[in-house]
Parts: structure tokens; sequence; C-alpha cells
């Protein structure tokens, strides 16, 4: 129903206002001829269903059942010689254009008629359906009804004794036809007949004649384009002095009575004592497209196609986006090369589930590498640590995963395990256990906050010293960690320290080793020969491992300001007290005096020996773990010391003003010149 007002409405808009200008042909209704190119502004009574369309296309019934509708000439035409009834009937001539179109492809109710009726009432009272709108039951036969009629019939009634469903009929005060003929024509070039079908839908033209001394009616029809054939159609002997009185009236009528069919009339014309002007054509309304529902079904169909269409392209773009944007916020970068890694590989979908987006919430810390989120796998339930950097050169990344790989595969309790990586555009993700007590110098250094006791102290240096022992002797290659300190140690739940951050420093040398000369790991850490070859050997950890020694026993960062203000180099401040023979004074006072004196007394002059300028001087951590379980001797300094000393003196030249405002206890990495270890002991001093 909607579709049909929908179509109804587009109908109304698609008939072009410009057809309506050009239809109207009329000239002269002077009641002796006119003629109707189209009927805008034709001055025709209608009745019942008919009506005048926007284009000037008289239409007598629409898609209604039982309706009819009447377009007549407004007044009666004079029809005899005389002004009273005796005279004869004058000649007269009329063409039209019809066209009947169905809503069904083959079937069709009723048809049209052109008629002459003596006065309005016959036609008026007429029933609709199949007395084509002309009779009704009570008059139909009766001589008194006046009515003359050439049918164009679409339907076979047997009690009217149709012919068939597609005739042409001359009717007088009936609709049983005095004679009647198929619907076709005489092809005036081949001289055959050729059918017509009057439903098709295609204007018509028809033109009947009546010869008044003859008595005689003609009826020809014709496909509308072709000229008149010369052999009418129907010719029969029809006196209508019976029918019409000293005037009549003229028009068209039509009804239907069970199917969908519209009745169309084009143009007319009408002239008496004279051939009916001729028609103009292309003047003529054009007739909507048959079948006309169909069309306007499909119109209103393709438009709802258009509609749907550009909701689905609209949906499928907005998924698309959708898509896209998912995508793109999980991307990850995946080279070739790293197919043997895959185990190792953690979705970066995974890891943003797990850490809640990388929610502040979940932030654990920030560092010099990167930020560190908690997360919790989803699959496993598993805690884990992720720490997350920005990585933006190609360079080193490959040899970076390798060793992420194999650290992988690094097994010892003393250690944090990488459970694997993932790796972006940009961006590097590694994913280590999640260890409940953070990190080591937030107990070392946090003011106010928790404190460890001496034993846990010296089981943490224990473990993170068989940690490089493993790294550096027992396991399959030697493994450098580069960056040992304090904030790299890691608790677990029970206050075990575990070593982490293994081969960071490395990549971040790789990144800026082509362009710089700066050196990776921490300043306060870093062993002097590193600022001058660069090359981090198994004893530059032990380095690190002893300034952490004694970081972890005096409870100092390795660069502290002491009470005058002065920038000390940790190092150096314990090596003085060991000179002064006042080496228990460096011990952290949070202790309150309550350690092991032989132990701290060990942890401290290892950590001086660790310290030691030359590398080759310092133990190796086999030595380390030996004194740390007292299957050593401690320790003897006094040698070692002076030449500390002195070394330092001798290399006590170029210090770097810039360099040292540069660098802050807290400062990561550095760029440190030549002498620059050297410097820093003369800093502190
Ligand atoms: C139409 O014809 C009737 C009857 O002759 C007449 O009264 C009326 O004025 C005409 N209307 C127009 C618009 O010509
Ligand atoms: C009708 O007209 C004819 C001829 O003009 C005349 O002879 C006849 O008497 C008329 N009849 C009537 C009833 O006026
Ligand atoms: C014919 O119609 C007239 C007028 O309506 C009526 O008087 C007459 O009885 C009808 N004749 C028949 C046979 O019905
Ligand atoms: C015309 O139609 C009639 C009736 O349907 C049929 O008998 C006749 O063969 C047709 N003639 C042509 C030429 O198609
Ligand atoms: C038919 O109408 C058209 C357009 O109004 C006009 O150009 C043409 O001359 C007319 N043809 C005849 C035969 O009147």
């Amino acid at each position: 129903m909607l579709l049909l007002l929908v179509a109804q409405l587009l109908l109304l808009l698609l008939v072009p206002a410009g057809r309506c200008l050009a239809a109207t042909g009329l000239s002269g209704d002077d009641g002796q001829q006119f003629v109707y190119n189209g009927f805008t502004g034709a001055n025709l009574t209608l009745d019942g269903a008919s009506t005048v369309m926007p284009n000037g296309l008289l239409m007598l019934t629409d898609y209604t059942r039982k309706v009819k509708g009447h377009a007549v000439h407004p007044f009666p035409l004079p029809f005899r010689t005389a002004s009273n009834d005796t005279g004869t009937v004058r000649p007269f001539s009329t063409t039209f254009v019809f066209a009947i179109s169905s809503q069904y492809d083959d079937v069709s109710s009723d048809g049209i008629a052109f008629f002459l009726a003596a006065s309005r009432e016959v036609f008026s009272t007429a029933s609709p359906g199949q007395f084509l709108g002309l009779l009704n039951e009570g008059n139909i036969g009766n001589r008194s009804a006046r009515i003359f009629a050439v049918e164009l019939d679409t339907f076979k009634d047997y009690e009217l004794r149709d012919i068939n469903d597609n005739h042409v009929g001359v009717d007088v005060d009936s609709l049983v036809s005095i004679d009647s003929a198929n619907a076709g024509y005489y092809d005036d070039g081949i001289g055959m007949f050729q059918n017509l079908s009057l439903i098709s839908g295609n204007p018509m033209q028809v033109w009947v004649d009546y010869d008044g001394r003859a008595t005689e009616i003609t009826v020809t029809m014709a496909p509308l384009g072709v000229a008149r054939p010369k052999r009418p159609l129907l010719r029969t002997t029809v006196d209508l002095s019976g029918v019409v009185q000293n005037t009549a009236y003229v028009g068209f009528s039509s009804a239907t009575s069970f199917f969908y069919t519209r009745h169309f009339v084009l143009g007319w014309s009408f002239a008496f004592d004279a051939p009916a002007p001729a028609l103009n054509i292309s003047m003529l309304p054009a007739l909507p497209s048959t079948p006309t529902y169909t069309t306007l079904q499909s119109i209103v169909l393709s438009m709802m196609i258009v509609l749907v269409l550009a909701l689905v392209a609209l949906v499928s773009i907005l998924i698309y986006i959708c898509v896209r944007r998912q995508r793109l916020k999980y991307s990850e970068v995946r080279e070739d090369w790293e197919a043997p890694f895959g185990s190792n590989r953690f979705s970066y979908k995974d890891l943003f589930h797990a850490t809640k987006g990388f929610s502040d919430k979940n932030l654990l810390g920030r560092g010099g590498f990167g930020s560190v989120y908690k997360g919790v796998l989803r699959k496993t339930d598993m805690e884990v640590a992720v720490k997350r950097m920005s990585h933006d050169s190609r360079q080193g990344v490959r040899e970076f995963i390798a060793e992420v790989a194999s650290i992988g595969r690094l097994r010892h309790r003393n250690i944090t395990q990488l459970l694997g990586y993932c790796r972006r555009k940009g961006e590097l993700l590694l994913v280590y256990d999640y260890m409940k007590n953070g990190s080591l110098d937030k107990y070392l250094h946090t003011r106010n906050g928790p404190t460890l006791c001496w034993s846990q102290r010296y089981t943490i240096i224990k473990g993170v010293a068989s940690s490089l022992l493993y790294l550096h002797e027992d396991w399959e290659q030697v493994v450098i960690h580069r960056d040992v300190k304090a904030s790299n140690v890691l608790l677990d739940g029970k206050m075990n320290g575990r070593l982490g951050d293994f081969g960071l420093a490395r990549i971040y040398d790789h990144e800026t080793a082509a362009e710089t000369t700066h050196v990776a790991g921490t300043m306060g850490y870093l062993a002097p020969e590193l600022s001058r070859a660069g090359t981090p050997t198994p004893f530059s950890d032990v380095y690190a491992f002893g300034v952490f020694l004694l970081e972890v026993t005096c409870g100092r960062r390795p660069i502290f300001i002491d009470e005058q203000n002065n920038r000390v180099l940790l190092v150096e401040w314990v090596l003085q007290h060991h000179h002064n023979g006042s080496i228990l004074d460096t011990v952290d006072p949070r202790l309150g005096g309550e350690f092991n004196a032989d132990e701290v007394t060990i942890v401290l002059k290892l950590g001086l020996l660790c310290t030691y300028p030359s590398p080759n001087a310092r133990p190796i951590m086999r030595k380390v773990m030996q004194y740390l379980d007292h299957s050593q001797p401690p320790p003897d300094l006094s040698p070692t010391y002076i030449s500390y000393i002195m070394m330092t003196q001798m290399q006590n030249e170029g210090f770097d003003s810039h360099d040292m405002a540069c660098s802050q206890p807290a400062m990561s990495v550095a760029t440190l010149s030549g002498e620059s270890s050297a410097t820093i002991l003369r800093e502190g001093r």
C-alpha cells in the first residue's frame, strides 16, 4: 500500500510539466468541428473515474475495480439538417487515439466506447462493469435508450454474444453488436489483415465515419503513426435517425468490472459534413510507460536498491574503518627472520588487554628504556611485567631479538625470566615475570620507606652474584649484562633478588653507536675502561657489581651529595673510610647498627676490589662468590687501594665541567669523554 502511494507520488513528480503546454490543440469549437491534441484545457464534461492528467492525457478509468468514467463534449451537437426531428442525420466524421493498459499482461476487463447519446440520463445511470458504462440492466436493448456506440471490447461476454475478447463492434441501444470484427487493420501495402491487440497498451487510432444519406457507418483502425488504411475494418448499415434526436451528446465511455485496467484517450477530433481534422501525433500526450505499475515499481525498487546499496556501502565503509582502526590499534611488525622466534612472540592485542590498554593504573615505573606495566595474561591468568620501549632503528633489532630469544632460555632463580617479546612499528615490548616486590632501589633510597635488614641484603647480594656467575661462566654462552644496578634488581615474593633487563643497554648502544660515542650503561656504575674502549666485558659487569655492593651496604647512590653539598663518588668515599680505618662508618644507618660486621666488611672490601680501575685486577664472579660464601679469606685491600689512589691521581687530567654538570645521580646514560672516570673521582673529592 505504501509502495502504491509512493508510486503515485512519483508519477506526479515524473510527468514533465512541459508537456502540458504542447498538448492542447483546440481550434474553433463552434459545434461544427473540433480537435483535441491532448486534453489540457479542453472543455469536456468528465464524470466517474475520468480525469485529465497533467500532461493532457484523458484517463477514463484508473486501476480501481467497478468504476466507470465518461468524457463528453459539454453541449449536445446538432445532428439534424433541420431544426426539428424530421431532417436527415448529418454526416459526421471523428477520429481518436486510445490506449488500454492492464496491470496484467494478457487480461483486461471491458473496453472503451465512442458514443452518441440523445440524453445524459442514459449513460449517467449506467452500471460500472460489463456494459462499458453506457447502459444498465434496465435499459439495455430498450429502443428508447437512444444510444449509438463503437465499442473496442477486450472482454468476451457470452451474454452479449461477443465474438472474442479483442474486437471492434457497432452497437445501437444495446451492447449486442449489430456488427463486429476482430481488432486489426488491412495493411495498404501488402493488403493483408493485421491483428491488433487492444490491451497491448499501445496507442491506436480509430476513424468513425457516418454517411447520413447511405446510412452507412465505417470503422477503421490502425496503430498510431500508421496512415489511415484505405479499407475499413467494418462497414455496416446503421440508421442513426432513430438514435439521435435533434441533437446528441458525443464522447467516450469506459468501465471496469474485474481486472485492473486503465483506459486512455490521447486525442480526438470531430467534424460534421467533412473528414475529421487530422490529429497532430507529435502533440499528443505521452502515455505513462506500460505496464505502468511495473515501471513505477521498478523505479521505486531501483531507488530502494540504490538506497540499500548506499546504506550497505556506508555500513561497510564504517566496518572497514573500524576494522582498520582495530587492526592499526593492534598492528605489529613481523618479519621473516623472526619466524624461528615465534614461540617467544606475544601478540600486541594480548599485551594490550593484559595491561588494560597500558593504562596508568598498571604503570609500575618509568625508566631509561621505557615504561613498565603490570599485566595479567588472559589465557593463563599469569602476572607479567611488560616493558614498553620506543625503538625506531632497525639496526641491531635482529641481533637483539635473537638475544631476547636466547635470554628467554636463561633459567636461574636469580634472573627475571624473560618470557617473550612483541614488535610494533617503532616500538618493542618485552614481557617478564612479574616481581611482586618491585625493584631494590626503592628499598634502599626511599626516605621513610620500607627498608631491608642486613640478612635480607646479604641474601640479595649473594643472589645477584650467583646470577652474574651463571651469565658469565655457567651458561652455554658468555652473557654480559651491561647494566647491573640496584634498580635492575627486582625482588620476588620471598625478597630474593633477581637480575633483570638483560641486553637493553646493548640495544641502546646499537641504536646510537652509529652517530655518537655514547656508551651504554648507567652513570656511576660504568667501569672507567668503557669510556675509552667501549667494549663491555665480564669485568665491566664486575665493576658495576662492585658499585652495587657498596650501594646496598651503605644505602647510598653511586654518586651522592654529602652534608657539605659536595658531589661524592661512593667508591671513593668508602675507600677513604677504609683508608682511615673507619670502614664500618659507611654502613647504612637505617640498619640501626644491627649487622654482621664480618659480612659487612667482606662486602665493602669486595666492593672496592671489584671497582678497581684496572679491569684485569678485578676478581672474576666465581672468586666473588667464594668470598661471599666465606670459602675464601676476606680480600686484602691494602696494596690495591694505594694503587687505586695513585692510578686515579695519575689519570687526574682533562676534567670536563660540562660532562660533570650533566652527571646527575639519577641519570642513566651519559656521554663520557676519555678521562671522565678520573674527573669524577676528582670532582667527588
Ligand atoms: C464549456 O462549455 C459549457 C457549455 O457550452 C460552457 O457553459 C462553458 O462556459 C464552457 N467552459 C469553458 C471554460 O469554455
Ligand atoms: C420539420 O421541418 C420540415 C422541413 O423544414 C417541415 O416540413 C416539418 O413540418 C417540420 N416538422 C415539425 C414538427 O416542425
Ligand atoms: C423502455 O424504456 C422506457 C423509458 O425508460 C420505458 O417506459 C419502457 O417500459 C421500457 N421498455 C422496456 C421493454 O423495458
Ligand atoms: C488474428 O487473430 C485471430 C483471432 O485471435 C486469429 O484467428 C487470426 O489467425 C489472427 N491473424 C493473424 C494474421 O494473426
Ligand atoms: C504538429 O505540431 C508540431 C509542434 O507543435 C508542429 O511543429 C507541426 O508543424 C505540427 N504538424 C502539423 C501537421 O500540423
